[in-house]
């Protein structure tokens, strides 16, 4: 089957998406690191200083590792949630350690990695390695909800494993590290959790939910 998904998306990417954010540049597995971390609970805008004085301070992974615990947590002063922090020396300690100060290129040795999870180790070998790997953070749950109009809480495990299906899916071959960025800008930038612009959404006329008027439905909430 011919998915047209990750072609209309991409071509949406090249005029629309975001192609300059900090951590595009000089993308090495440690600063797309970082910037994942930064952006699990935090949005872009308010991350970019934070993410450029935690570079200026701490260039590389062997620099955090080396750091003293509260000069990584000073840095992380105004970001918030500063397991993310601890989590953060406490992988790159491992990296040095375990990995000879390399960023392991598998999805399996990373999400051992304090503070990884599947979709944050997904970002970081797309992103950084072009290796092919499929994400679902908060932003691409609503996207693929939506599109492909799945019910239901996606903290329900039968919910999260059908996003995860469909997510390596549309997963293209080619252009891994635009898709990755693509989908995340889609749903940042037009597929927004309220009111989202359908009038400008490059998959629009193969979404379900568009089709059925029910944007508005998808994600689905949290039972009480
Ligand atoms: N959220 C997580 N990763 C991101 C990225 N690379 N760009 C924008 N938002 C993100």
């Amino acid at each position: 089957m011919t998915d047209s998904f990750a072609p209309a998306l991409l071509n949406w990417f090249d005029e629309h998406g975001r192609h300059n954010l900090p951590w595009h540049h000089n993308r090495t597995a440690y600063r797309v690191w970082v910037s994942e971390i930064m952006l699990q609970q935090t949005q872009v805008a308010t991350v970019i200083p934070y993410y450029q004085a935690f570079m200026h301070r701490f260039p590389d992974v062997h620099s955090l590792a080396l750091a003293p615990t509260d000069d990584v947590l000073s840095h992380w002063s105004g970001l918030g949630y500063y397991a993310r922090a601890r989590n953060l020396q406490k992988a790159a300690q491992a990296v040095v350690k375990e990995h000879n100060g390399e960023f392991p290129r598998d999805q399996q040795q990373l999400e051992a990695l304090s503070g990884i999870g599947r979709s944050t180790a997904a970002a970081i070998l797309a992103q950084s390695y072009d290796i092919k790997a499929a994400i679902l953070d908060g932003n691409v749950k609503r996207v693929l909800a939506r599109y492909h109009a799945i019910t239901g809480w996606p903290g329900q495990t039968a919910v999260l494993q059908k996003l995860w299906q469909f997510a390596e899916q549309h997963t293209p071959n080619d252009r891994i590290r635009d898709y990755t960025q693509a989908i995340m800008d889609l749903g940042a930038l037009v597929c927004t959790r309220s009111r989202p612009s359908c009038e400008r959404c490059p998959v629009q006329q193969t979404c379900l939910a568009y089709a059925n008027n029910e944007t508005t439905l998808y994600p689905g909430s949290k039972p009480k």
